[in-house]
C-alpha cells in the first residue's frame, strides 16, 4: 500500500463502490464531493464510503479549494468521477453541467499545474452519452450515422431510423456523436483530459461506461436510474410504464462489475488514449427490463404507453472485448441475477 489518490465525486454511486478497494490499494485516499442536494438529500458522509477513504467536502469547479487540498496532499492518482449526469435535464440546465464537468476539469487540472502536483495517472468515467446514436448500418452494408431522431419522426411513432439496423459501440469503430448535452460535456471531458495528459506525460484511461445500476443507487434521484425507478413502482404493485414500443435498448451493467474495471484501470491499466466500452456487452429492450422486474414482484405486466422523451437515443449497447482483455477484466454478474441484488437491496432500505 503506498501513495495518495484522489478521488472526485467519490461520495456519489460509483465513488462509493471503489472506496473499499483503493482504501486497500493506496496509503491514502480523498474523496472531493460536495454532496450535492440531488444526489445526497441528507447531506452526510454515506454510509457506503469505505471508512478508510477521507471527505472533503468541496466543489471541483472552486480552485480556492483545490489550492486549500494540494497544500497538504498530492495525489499520485486521480479517479475523476465529479460529474452533472442528468442527460434530460442538461438540456435545460447545459450551463451546470458544463461547469462541472467541464469546468471542474480544468480548475483541477490547472491547480495540478500549479502546485506542481501532476500525478502519474487520472482515470475518466466517461459516457456511452458521448456516442449518442452511435452506427447504423444501411440495406448495402454501408456505415451511417443517422443522428439524432427529430421530434417528428418520434411524434409520428416512427422509432427506429427506416432501413436501418443498429450497431454495438466500440471506441475503435464507431465515432463519438453526442446527441445531448450531457453527451458533449462528457466528450469535451474527454478530450481536454487527453490534450492536457499528453502534453504533461499524465496516463489518461478513459472508461466509457454504460447503464449502471446496482445497490447503492440513489433512490431518490429521478433524473437518472431507470432500473430502481421500474423497482420501486414494481414494489407498490404499480403498472411500469414503458415508453416508445418498449424497444429502446440499453446495456445495463452491474455496479460491482464497473467498479472492478474502474479499480483495474487505476490500479494496473495498460496507458492507451483509446476510451474503454464498459458494459455487460448484452443489448437488453426496456419492455425486457420491465418484465423481469414486474415479475420480481408479483406486479402486473408492465403497459407500452408510446409515450417519448425528446432526445433519448434508440440504441446503446457496447462491444466488451477490447476492455476484457486489456484490463483483465470481466463482467461477473447477469442481469437476472443484478436486478435480484438491487431489488434486495431496496428492499431493505424501504424497510
Ligand atoms: N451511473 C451511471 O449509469 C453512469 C453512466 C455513465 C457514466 N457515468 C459517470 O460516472 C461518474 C460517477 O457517476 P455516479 O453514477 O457515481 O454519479 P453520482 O451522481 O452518484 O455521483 C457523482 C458525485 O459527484 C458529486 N458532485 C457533483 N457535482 C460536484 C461538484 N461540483 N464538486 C464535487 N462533487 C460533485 C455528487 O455529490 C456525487 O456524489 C460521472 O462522471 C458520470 O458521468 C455514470
Amino acid at each position: 500500500m503506498s501513495g495518495t489518490c484522489f478521488v472526485t465525486g467519490g461520495a456519489g454511486f460509483i465513488g462509493c463502490a471503489i472506496s473499499e478497494a483503493l482504501a486497500q490499494s493506496f496509503e491514502r485516499v480523498i474523496a472531493i464531493d460536495n454532496l450535492h442536494p440531488q444526489i445526497h438529500p441528507v447531506r452526510a458522509r454515506p454510509a457506503a464510503l469505505a471508512s478508510g477513504v477521507e471527505l472533503i467536502e468541496g466543489d471541483v469547479t472552486a480552485p480556492d479549494m483545490w489550492d486549500a487540498l494540494l497544500a497538504s496532499a498530492r495525489p499520485d492518482v486521480v479517479v475523476n468521477l465529479a460529474a452533472e449526469t442528468g442527460t434530460g435535464q442538461s438540456l435545460t440546465e447545459a450551463t451546470r453541467h458544463a461547469n462541472v464537468n467541464v469546468v471542474g476539469t480544468t480548475q483541477m487540472l490547472d491547480a495540478l499545474v500549479r502546485h506542481d502536483a501532476l500525478p502519474r495517472r487520472i482515470v475518466l468515467s466517461s459516457s456511452r452519452a458521448v456516442y449518442g446514436e452511435g452506427a447504423w448500418r444501411d440495406a448495402a452494408g454501408r456505415i451511417v450515422y443517422p443522428g439524432q431522431r427529430s421530434k417528428a419522426m418520434l411524434e409520428r411513432g416512427e422509432w427506429d431510423f427506416p432501413g436501418l439496423t443498429c450497431l454495438p459501440f466500440e471506441a475503435t469503430r464507431v465515432e463519438a456523436r453526442p446527441t445531448s448535452v450531457y453527451g458533449a460535456t462528457k466528450l469535451t471531458q474527454e478530450h481536454v483530459l487527453t490534450a492536457w495528459g499528453l502534453s504533461f506525460g499524465v496516463e489518461i484511461p478513459i472508461l466509457r461506461l454504460q447503464n449502471v445500476y446496482g445497490r447503492g443507487q440513489s433512490l431518490t434521484n429521478s433524473y437518472t436510474g431507470i432500473v430502481s425507478l421500474f423497482a420501486q413502482m414494481a414494489r407498490q404493485g404499480q403498472v411500469i410504464p414503458v415508453y416508445e414500443d418498449g424497444m429502446i435498448i440499453r446495456d445495463f451493467v452491474y455496479i460491482s462489475d464497473v467498479a472492478d474495471a474502474i479499480v483495474r484501470a487505476t490500479l494496473n491499466g495498460t496507458p492507451t488514449t483509446e476510451p474503454y466500452d464498459v458494459g455487460s456487452g448484452t443489448a437488453t429492450s426496456i419492455l425486457d427490463l420491465a418484465r423481469i422486474i414486474a415479475a420480481h414482484y408479483g406486479a402486473p405486466a408492465p403497459a407500452i404507453n408510446g409515450k417519448f422523451r425528446n432526445g433519448d437515443v434508440r440504441h446503446a449497447s457496447c462491444s466488451i472485448e477490447r476492455t476484457q482483455s486489456d484490463l483483465g477484466w470481466k463482467p461477473r454478474m447477469t442481469l437476472d441475477e443484478g436486478l435480484r441484488d438491487l431489488c434486495g437491496w431496496i428492499d431493505r432500505q424501504l424497510a
